[in-house]
Formats: C-alpha cells, structure tokens, sequence
C-alpha cells in the first residue's frame, strides 16, 4: 500500500449493483436474490446501498417488485443509506409507503436521453421533480439528484459542463442533498472530468456535495474516479461486479465495478469500511444466479489468485 498526496484518507463507495445493475438484466431476478445480494452487500461492509426504483413497471418491468423487496428487507440499519429511485409523485407516494429514507431524482443533461428514459423534455423532466424534492425534503428525507450524459450522449455527441452545471443548479436551487454526476455511456476522460468540475463549481456547486457515477464502456472509470478524488470528490458510485447498464441507452454497459474501485482505494490507502474478499464472494454467487461471469476484473483475478 502507498499512499499519494492529495486524496482523501476516507472515501464512501454508493453501491448501485442492486438498482443500476439488476434493471438491466433480461430475465427476471426472483425478489429473494436481490434481497439476499442486498444482505451480503451491507454485510462486507457497504453504508450507502441503492435498492431498487420506484419508477414505472410498464418501463422497467426488472424492478417492479420494489415493495415486496423492501419489505423483505425489513427495518432499515442505523446509519446506512439506502435509497431508491423515483421519477415522479407517484414514486415518491409508493417510496413513502414502503418507508425509504432517501430518494433519487434522475435528470438528464441531453434532451434526447431525456425523451428516451422519462419521456419529456429536459425542463419537463426538472419540473416533474419539484414537486418530488419539495415533498420528500418536507418528510425529512434526503434526495440525490443525478444528471445522466454528462460527459457525452450516443446521438447528441459531447456535452457542454456549461449546461450541465446550469441543471445541477436548478436541482440544488430545488433543495437535493447531493448530485451525482453520470457518465451513462462511460466515454468520458480524465480533462472532462476536471472541466465540469470547474463549471459546477463556478455555479457554487462545491465537490463535497457531489458524486461520480463512471460507466466503464472505454476503461476509463477507474482515471476518471482516481482525477475525481484529486479534485476533492469523496463519493463514488459503482456496481458490484460490474453489473450495470441503462435499457433506455444501449450503449451503456457495466458500471465501475466496485471491486476494481477497492483495489484501488485500498491499494492507496484509502478507507472505505467495506471488506474486498466479501464482496469477491457476493459477486460470484451473483454471477451464479444470473449464469454468466462478473465483467470485474478484480473478481476474475481474486477468484482465480491460487
Ligand atoms: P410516462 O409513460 O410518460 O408516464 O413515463 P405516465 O405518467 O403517462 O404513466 C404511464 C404508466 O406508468 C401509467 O400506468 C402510470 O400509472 C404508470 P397506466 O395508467 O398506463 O396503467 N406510472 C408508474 N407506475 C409506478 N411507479 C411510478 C409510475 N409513474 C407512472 N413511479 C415515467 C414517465 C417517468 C414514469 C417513465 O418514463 C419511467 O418510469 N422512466 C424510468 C426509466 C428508468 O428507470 N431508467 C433507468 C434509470 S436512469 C439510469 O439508469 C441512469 C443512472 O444510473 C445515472 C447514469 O448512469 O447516468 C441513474
Ligand atoms: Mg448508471
């Protein structure tokens, strides 16, 4: 382990293997595995989980058992975020009942992916959750926000960081608790990475209340998280296993798989709380149940060490 200067001692790894991963998966996961993924994901040690969406069955059908999954989850532990995703009144309403804490908004920076994943225009979609923010922040409950194509958009090209830090804007001025920053399509570079962060930041977004969110389609998560964290980032998403993707862009595969990600941090230094070895375990007995190995290449060198 060798530590570099100008990295934080201590990052929180936002596990989206359960959400990001499972609503991409062709056949459909029996609510008992993703129940169980979700224990063993808090077992190696994960405080930031997110379980599932509340968002329409017709539009992603994998994740419509999102009640009965939280209810076999039972209570949720002291000091652990486990948020949901909801894109409307009607989400946050079945989130509520099911007695989640936190909630995600999910905006986009393209109209065209805007049209593809919520069915409305960038505004309308921003507008659709004002009334979700207002409501979920007057229950006391914490909201992520995040902005997809941020970096670059299948059929709009590249992103301004100018327009996307103006959205970022308008999801702060509605009262979000943080933002994640996705790379949907994971074509983004290092220098990207810093200018947004440039532009959030001239919009008075400060690092400390934001995330990243590396799709790993060109093998660039790992350099963009590693440019993220020098530039003061301490939350970064990522998949267990790699698992991940987004059915309303097919371009999008596997999230940053989480155990890359601890290799990582782990091999600088940094602390995360959550157990490697633990997670390898969780990630094989998943790649089990969907019957086809984890993209990670952690898991497939730590799987076959000996
Ligand atoms: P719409 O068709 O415009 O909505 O879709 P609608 O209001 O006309 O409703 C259509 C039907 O869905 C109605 O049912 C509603 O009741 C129902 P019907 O009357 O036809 O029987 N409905 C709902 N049911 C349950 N829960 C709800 C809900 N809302 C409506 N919340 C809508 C608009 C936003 C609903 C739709 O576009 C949608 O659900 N989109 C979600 C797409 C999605 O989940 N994408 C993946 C997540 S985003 C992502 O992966 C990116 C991320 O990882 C970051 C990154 O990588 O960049 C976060
Ligand atoms: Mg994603």
């Amino acid at each position: 382990m060798t530590a570099l200067a100008g990295l934080p001692s201590r990052v929180t790894v936002y596990e989206v293997g359960p959400r990001d991963g499972l609503q991409n998966e062709k056949a459909i996961i029996p609510v008992e595995v993703k129940a169980e993924f979700i224990r063993q994901l808090l077992a190696a040690g994960h405080r930031a989980v997110e379980t599932t969406s509340f968002v329409s069955p017709k539009w992603v059908p994998q994740l419509a058992d999102n009640a009965e999954l939280l209810a076999l989850l039972g209570e949720q532990p002291e000091g652990v975020r486990m948020p949901v995703l909801v894109p409307n009144e009607k989400g946050l309403e079945g989130a509520l009942m099911a007695g989640v804490q936190e909630v995600a908004v999910f905006g986009s920076a393209t109209e065209t992916f805007a049209q593809k994943n919520l069915n409305r225009s960038v505004a309308e979609s921003l507008e659709m959750f004002r009334p979700v923010v207002d409501r979920a922040r007057s229950e006391g409950l914490m909201v992520r926000g995040y902005l997809s194509m941020c970096f670059g958009d299948p059929w709009e090209g590249s992103v301004d960081p100018h327009v996307v830090a103006g959205h970022a804007r308008t999801l702060f001025d509605m009262g979000i608790t943080e933002l994640s920053l996705g790379d949907t399509i994971g074509v983004a570079t290092p220098g990207q990475v810093v200018a947004l962060l440039g532009s959030l930041g001239q919009q008075g977004i400060s690092v400390d209340q934001l995330a990243v969110h590396f799709h790993d389609t060109y093998g660039q998560a790992l350099s963009n998280t590693l440019i993220a964290l020098q530039h003061g980032i301490t939350v970064v998403d990522a998949s267990a296993g790699g698992l991940g993707g987004c059915p309303y862009a097919k371009s999008a595969t596997g999230n940053l798989a989480t155990e890359d990600l601890l290799w990582q941090l782990h091999g600088l230094g940094i602390e995360t709380g959550v157990d490697l070895d633990s997670l390898v375990r969780t990630s094989l007995w998943m790649a089990e149940q969907l019957g086809r190995p984890a993209p990670s290449r952690a898991v497939t060198a730590l799987s076959k060490k000996d």
